[in-house]
């Protein structure tokens, strides 16, 4: 009866549900699982064509007051020299991706209110200048601070929610709950942001009905974004003896997403290509439809690492690199603003 063919019949006619979620996310091997990628992909084409949004990252600071178990820059983390760029320094980079035709710029930090300020004058200042969507990604604030930033003219922001399963979210975070989490994602959308969230895949004591509830936590929140990277260990965290699992499991969370939420944007990330030299691939062939290239400039770059061997640190990887990539899945990267619709 559990035959993936059989599996994909019912994803494509029943309701979702969790038990057939799980059951889609225990099939074994790439093979077996070879039709659902297809029917994934055929998703992707109907709503993407075979393009793919290009979105900048500027990792504007590595200030964070947080403590989540997994990550690299992690307060407790003093190994790290902690730095923020100025606003000049990051308009210097929204010049560059500009000019190169690289229309949405997603600014990311840690999660501190030392932040908000400098967020505010800098969208600003990008909204002034170009005709860009800015996109935001420094974690959990007041309403009235992100009712501030969307007022600066933030059009999105990223918020992931990392696992809705309650007692792994828990021991994975010492200073935060899920509940204000969820609720931050309602506000922000509650407040006109395109939102975007997103999960780990491969979590120590993550299960795949942890995986699934994950999934049907999105077809609820309907998120125009979802970012799903596998976890790294990293050698300064608790977590630095857990192994990683392998990239199969993200590919298939990701295909799965692509059936439940159909037109969602889904990013080839850097921690697919961590994992696996071909993961971004994998990923736009399977489903991605956004790629998300690291513009943080070299000096900063290395300060950022959120988990081991991080990708694109020491390479220099332009959007020539980006275009190639996507070539390699069949798919060519595109100059627009790549809304939700
Ligand atoms: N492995 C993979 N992803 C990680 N992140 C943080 N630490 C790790 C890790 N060790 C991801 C989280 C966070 C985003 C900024 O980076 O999902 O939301
Ligand atoms: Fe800070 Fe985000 Fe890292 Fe948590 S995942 S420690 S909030 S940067």
């Amino acid at each position: 009866m559990d035959q993936p063919r059989e599996i994909l019949q019912e994803l494509k006619n029943s309701a979702l549900n969790p038990e057939l979620l799980t059951r889609a996310l225990e099939i074994p091997g790439r093979k077996s699982f070879m039709p659902i990628f297809q029917y994934s992909a055929e998703l992707c084409e109907k709503y993407f064509k075979k393009e793919i949004f290009v979105r900048g990252i500027i990792e504007f600071s590595n200030i964070c007051s947080k403590n989540c178990f997994y990550c690299g820059i992690r307060a407790e983390n003093k190994k790290l020299r902690r730095y923020t760029m100025t606003k000049d320094e990051i308009m210097n980079i929204v010049d560059k991706m500009h000019s190169q035709g690289v229309l949405t710029v997603v600014l990311q930090s840690g999660e501190s209110p030392v932040h908000d300020e400098l967020i505010i004058d800098t969208v600003r200042e990008i909204k002034k200048k170009y005709d860009m969507a800015v996109t935001l990604s420094a974690g959990e604030k007041e309403k009235t601070i992100y009712s501030e930033f969307k007022k600066a003219g933030a059009d999105r922001y990223l918020l992931r929610i990392e696992t809705t399963d309650e007692k792994l979210y828990k021991k994975l975070h010492p200073d935060s709950s899920l509940k204000q989490r969820i609720k931050c994602l309602y506000m922000l959308k509650e407040l006109g942001f395109e939102t975007g969230t997103g999960i780990m895949t491969g979590l120590p004591g993550q299960s795949m009905r942890s995986i699934a509830d994950d999934i049907m936590f999105f077809s609820e929140l309907k998120p125009a974004m979802a970012g799903i990277g596998p976890f790294i260990p990293h050698k300064d965290t608790p977590l630095k003896n857990e192994k990683p699992r392998d990239i199969f499991l993200t590919l298939k969370t990701l295909a799965l997403i692509r059936i439940a939420l159909k037109n969602i944007n889904l990013p080839a990330t850097t921690a697919m290509g961590t994992l696996d030299k071909n993961g971004r691939i994998d990923a736009m062939k399977y489903g991605a439809n956004v790629f998300m290239p690291n513009f943080t400039p070299p000096p900063y770059r290395e300060a950022y690492m959120l988990y081991d061997n991080k990708i694109c640190v020491n390479e220099k990887c332009g959007i020539s690199c980006i275009k190639m990539t996507a070539g390699r899945a069949g798919k060519k990267t595109v100059i627009s603003k790549g809304g939700y619709f």
